[in-house]
């Protein structure tokens, strides 16, 4: 024992058991009859040992598979830019200057399984769990503030379109490109994906948004329209496609490793999280929706304002539980925090917990990482696969797990705060959003890159669509002409594509185009 190292337990605390309790007297053999003879079956021991293995998996996460979990905490600022933060929402984690709310973040890529690259050219999940003394917030964002579609029918064919082929399991770009051709308003999103910025060199170092359109909601019951924003202190930094095809050919796994070296350091990264805020209505003065998540709102109309500061500082103790585990989803606010209409969120408000009874288990909410810590928990929630605890309020009668009941069960919480938004009317339909505008802010963004960045913008896109057919490059190339004339011939002059060429397409069926949209397509010609 002398030679134990200072702080392990005594070797007596090391011994191995199962999960019975029982000590391993042997971990080398299985019992069989004699030393070459059969096996037999009621070695409690091995049996244990190999079914469990078996079960070591559970299904990945079918988008966001790979990713990394550490802790932290988010300390607010008591404000909301230089308004008092009581003014926009009664959520009690904004309240006070230097209160703080410990969390846990999960940063992640999309499309790739769970062993894949950390460094593939895809957007980056940023997705926080807030544990608030009123129960748990999850804001599930990315790294890019738009999105590829604005409407939650459309998710699994996009995704469909981006991940591997059912046939060949390739990631095949004339797949993603078919899709992408047939959908404009992803011509935003696209723009962001291919340009400079779309290979973050780590998790530390880039951007997070909430990208669809929340509501904050405040003590007498106003509501306003509110998106989220992280900006790392540490700074920006991106790889290029050679960098990244350098760095991938060495470590698929380079970004979960600068951060939980990081922290491990103690050189804990952080990032101050802002909001912008608009009045809750329909906005009719804009060209695009508020409820849109192909669009940014943009930051001289709607400032960025302070609210606090998030810093993790603290790994995770095992892999598995807490990041193969870790469940998060839009649809757990709390109050002071609210959805807003926006047709994405509401599908994935169903999306999330529905994976989540399926890929982790019925009580999923049962385990550690993603139980409401800083709140209390009490429910009539019985039963299920894998449950071990009733979530029994001190005090009350273990028989009665319904309500009401007089006889000691558990009662409703007084009844909501106010909250009042604006009135919705409006006859039951299927429709797209009238403000599409798909093209304008791709052209935005194009407009405000410098000479190198559209060029590599050009590069990337055309390297993919190379490997298209025809008819899939011609389509894209009409749109990127509808985006900007010079994003439109670059990427034409690598297919071999000129704008001549394309002309005759027209818009697509269904397709409506704004006065400006008809103006550049006449311009084709
Ligand atoms: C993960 C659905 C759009 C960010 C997931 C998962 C599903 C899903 C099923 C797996 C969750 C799990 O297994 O725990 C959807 C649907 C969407 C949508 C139906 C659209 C209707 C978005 C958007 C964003 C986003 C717009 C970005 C703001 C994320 C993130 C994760 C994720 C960050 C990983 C969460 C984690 O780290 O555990 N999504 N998603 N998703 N999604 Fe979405």
């Amino acid at each position: 024992m002398a030679d134990e190292p200072k702080g392990t337990p005594a070797e007596t605390d090391r011994i191995l058991t199962n999960r019975q309790g029982h000590p391993i007297t042997n971990n080398q053999s299985q019992r069989t009859v004699g030393s070459r003879g059969p096996a037999t079956l009621e070695n409690y021991h091995f049996l244990e040992k190999i079914t469990h293995f078996d079960r070591e998996r559970i299904p990945e996460r079918v988008v966001h598979a790979r990713g990394f979990v550490c802790y932290g905490e988010f300390e607010a600022t008591g404000k909301i830019g230089d308004e008092p933060a009581s003014k926009y929402t009664r959520a009690k984690l904004f309240q006070e200057a230097g209160k703080k709310t410990p969390l846990a973040i999960r940063f992640s890529t999309v499309i790739g399984g769970r062993d894949s690259s950390e460094v593939a050219r895809d957007p980056r999940g940023f997705a926080v769990k807030f544990y608030t003394e009123d129960g748990n917030w999850d804001l599930v964002g990315n790294n890019l503030a738009v999105f590829f579609i604005r409407d939650a029918i459309k998710f699994p064919d996009v995704i469909h379109s981006l991940k591997p082929d059912p046939v060949t399991f390739r990631q095949e770009p004339n797949r993603i490109f078919d899709f992408m051709s047939q959908t404009p308003e992803s011509m935003h999103m696209l723009t962001h994906l291919f340009s400079p910025r779309g290979i973050p060199a780590s998790y530390r170092h880039m951007e997070g948004f909430g990208v669809n359109t929340y509501k904050m909601v405040n003590a007498q019951g106003d509501t306003v329209l509110v998106k989220y924003h992280f900006h790392p202190r540490q700074g920006i930094a991106s790889l290029t496609q050679a960098e990244a095809e350098k760095v991938q050919g060495k470590d698929f796994g380079s970004a979960s490793k600068d951060l939980f070296t990081a922290i491990e350091r103690g050189d804990y990264p952080q990032w101050d999280m802002f909001v912008q805020i608009m009045e809750d209505h329909e906005h009719p003065e804009l060209d695009w929706d508020p409820l849109d998540d192909t669009k940014i709102w943009p930051e001289k109309d709607f400032p960025l304002r302070h609210v606090g500061t998030m810093t993790l500082n603290r790994n995770v103790e095992d892999f598995f539980n807490e990041n193969e585990q870790i469940a998060m989803g839009t649809g757990v606010l709390v109050d002071g925090l609210d959805f807003s209409d926006d047709k994405m969120l509401v599908g994935r408000t169903f999306s999330y917990s529905d994976t989540q009874r399926y890929r982790v288990g019925t009580n999923y909410l049962q385990l550690p990482v993603n139980q409401a810590k800083g709140a209390k928990v009490a429910t009539n929630l019985s039963g299920g696969q894998m449950s071990y605890q009733r979530d029994l309020a001190p005090g009350q009668n273990p028989h009665v797990n319904y309500e009401p009941s007089i006889h000691n069960g558990l009662r409703e919480s007084p009844r909501d705060q106010p909250n009042n938004p604006p009135e919705i009317t409006g006859r039951l339909t299927r429709s797209v959003l009238e403000r599409r505008n798909d093209y304008v802010q791709a052209r935005g963004r194009f407009c405000t890159m410098m000479d190198w960045e559209r060029e590599d913008l050009i590069a990337n896109m055309g390297d993919l669509l190379m490997e298209c057919e025809r008819d899939v490059q011609e389509r894209m190339v009409w749109h990127f002409l509808m985006v900007h004339d010079a994003y439109g011939t670059g990427v034409g002059e690598k297919l071999g594509i000129s704008p001549a060429d394309v002309a005759q397409l027209g818009p697509l069926p269904g397709q409506v185009l704004t006065d400006d949209d008809q103006r550049r397509l006449q311009n084709l010609g």
